[in-house]
């Protein structure tokens, strides 16, 4: 092999040096005509007419997809064999392939990306994160269609935070018409759904969390991929959800971005939050390998839409997202139209809240179900867990796991504490739209690896500290 020193290089690309008349007009015409490039399609979709609970008669097929199973769980290991021989010294130590091009990368070898799934773990998480870009599809045009124009102003937002909505929505035509593409055929299709919500703000908070667990479970499986092209074009789409996500929050009125890392979950726990909320899919649509957990009831979830966010009490519209209801909040405890700053929660590109919906320190009152419920579409999933009954809260945000001890276990009732930990020194590590989940171990888990928690949780849940 021919080892090519850089210098010797750069005769071949000495620049030859020209003098051009620029050619610049102060007034650009507008007569010359552009032919449009080839347009590709996106896959054909439809307005969803159905909503609400699914009806019909019992499922045929129950159960999450499965075959042979080799283990319950996967063993932990040490580090991998070479995981500590590249010396990080800011050094070169090995030739550059090509100038300017370090050694080293995965898919930089020139072999032309395909975009196709790989293995059964890409197909299945691809094809989850699909029936999540159907689900925001139908959930961004069904709030424009469901409430009116004055239910919005009601809620703060006017004509043109409407025409994001939609924009959203379209945006979601895309992400669903990319991933199906990668899937090819089988690749699942769209279902009817419901939402636990009945006004505007309650839709507008299911929307922040819905967005959020979609972020989150892509994060959670995305370096995990075996096809990185296929990632490539994911982590190109769930960027834009991860701002729509940012923008739910703002027409919440809540702080935009509270923390410092975007926290990831496992697939399992996406799927969870997500099935109860598609109603019915067509017969043949493809069906996941994932787990549906039990949900967690967060009995004194803090409401984003009282002057005091943290006195709030049973007032969620159900379990998993736990989205606020506004139902029992009297005017005079609404922040919408507060005119005291720091109370005010109309939306806005930030607001500062002077009562914290959440702290370290603070009670927090759980209920957890049963396992054995029917879920998911045509409610044929069942939920199911292989923990022992809970002992611990996972408090899971930005790059933490942190576990707190539950208190007075009765009957699937216990209370727990806000744990007080930073990420980094001045980042408190419990903030934002997090991840709460009841489990029968203080297992230690890190970003990478979260999934192997999951034979020990019990309940998922969605908690609301900032
Ligand atoms: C769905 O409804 C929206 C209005 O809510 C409309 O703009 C759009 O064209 C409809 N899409 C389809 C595919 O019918
Ligand atoms: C997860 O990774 C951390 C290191 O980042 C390791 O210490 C821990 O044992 C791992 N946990 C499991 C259950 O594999
Ligand atoms: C380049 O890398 C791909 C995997 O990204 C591998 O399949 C292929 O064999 C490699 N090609 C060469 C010439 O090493
Ligand atoms: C807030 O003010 C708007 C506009 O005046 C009004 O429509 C809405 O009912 C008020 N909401 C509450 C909770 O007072
Ligand atoms: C389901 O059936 C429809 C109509 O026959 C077909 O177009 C579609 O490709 C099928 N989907 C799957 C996943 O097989
Ligand atoms: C789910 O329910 C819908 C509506 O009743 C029905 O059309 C469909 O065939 C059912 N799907 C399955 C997989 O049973
Ligand atoms: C807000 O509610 C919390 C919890 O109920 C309470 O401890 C706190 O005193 C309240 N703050 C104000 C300013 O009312
Ligand atoms: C919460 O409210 C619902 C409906 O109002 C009620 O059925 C339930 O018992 C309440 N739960 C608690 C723990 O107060
Ligand atoms: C907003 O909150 C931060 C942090 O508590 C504080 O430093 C800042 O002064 C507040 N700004 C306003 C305008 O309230
Ligand atoms: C969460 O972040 C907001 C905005 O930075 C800050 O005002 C608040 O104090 C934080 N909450 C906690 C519990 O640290
Ligand atoms: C717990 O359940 C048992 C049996 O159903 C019942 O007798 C008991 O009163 C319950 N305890 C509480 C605190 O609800
Ligand atoms: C939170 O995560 C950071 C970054 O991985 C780590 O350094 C820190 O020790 C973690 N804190 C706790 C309380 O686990």
């Amino acid at each position: 092999m021919v080892a090519y020193k850089l210098s010797a290089g750069t005769a071949l690309l000495s620049l030859t040096v020209r003098s051009l008349a620029v050619p610049v007009v102060s007034e650009p015409t507008t007569t010359f005509t552009s032919t449009p490039a080839f347009t590709p399609p996106v896959r054909p979709h439809s307005n969803v007419t159905d909503h609400g609970p699914y009806s019909g008669p019992p499922p045929t097929t129950t159960g999450a997809k499965t075959t042979d199973v080799l283990a319950p769980s996967i063993p932990a290991l040490p580090p991998g064999p070479n995981a500590f021989d590249y010396p990080s010294d800011g050094e070169l130590h090995a030739p550059l392939p090509a100038p300017y091009t370090p050694s080293g990368g995965v898919g930089t070898n020139g072999s032309a990306p395909v975009y196709r799934v790989l293995s059964d773990f890409d197909y299945e998480s691809i094809a989850l994160a699909l029936y999540q870009e159907w689900i925001e599809l139908d959930l961004f045009h069904w709030g424009l269609a469901t409430f009116s124009e004055e239910e919005f102003e009601e809620a703060g937002l006017k004509a043109e935070d409407r025409y994001l909505l939609q924009f959203m929505a379209e945006q979601e035509v895309g992400h669903a018409t990319l991933l199906s593409n990668m899937l090819g055929p089988s690749a699942p299709v769209q279902c009817s759904y419901n939402y636990p919500v009945t006004n505007v703000r309650e839709y507008i908070d299911f929307s922040q969390k819905l967005t959020r667990y979609g972020e989150a479970g892509v994060y959670g499986f995305l370096n995990h991929l075996n096809a990185h092209d296929v990632g490539q074009m994911l982590l190109q789409s769930i960027t834009t959800e991860a701002r729509q996500q940012m923008i739910f929050r703002q027409f919440e009125g809540l702080f935009p971005m509270p923390e410092w890392f975007q926290v990831g979950i496992p697939q399992s726990w996406a799927w969870t939050l997500l099935a109860p909320y598609i109603s019915s899919c067509p017969a043949n649509q493809t069906r996941l390998v994932w787990q549906n957990f039990p949900a967690l009831h967060i009995l004194n979830q803090p409401n984003p839409a009282r002057n005091n966010g943290s006195n709030a009490w049973n007032e969620t519209t159900g379990g998993y997202t736990n989205t606020l209801s506004t139902a029992d909040i009297e005017d005079d405890e609404d922040c919408i139209n507060s005119t005291e700053e720091g109370v005010n929660c109309s939306p806005g590109i930030t607001n500062n809240r002077t009562n914290p919906l959440s702290y370290p320190g603070r009670q927090v009152f759980l209920q957890w179900d049963e396992p054995g419920f029917p879920v998911g579409p045509n409610n044929s999933y069942i939920t199911s867990t292989s923990a022992n009954p809970p002992v611990f809260a996972a408090w899971v945000s930005q790059l933490n796991v942190t576990y707190t001890p539950l208190e007075e276990i009765q009957n699937n009732t216990a209370w727990t504490v806000q744990p007080n930990m930073e990420t980094f020194a001045g980042d408190p590590a419990v903030n934002g739209t997090i991840f709460l989940v009841l489990t029968d171990l203080d297992l230690y888990v890190t970003p990478y690896n979260l999934t192997q928690l999951n034979p020990h949780v019990y309940a998922v849940g969605m908690y609301q500290s900032g």
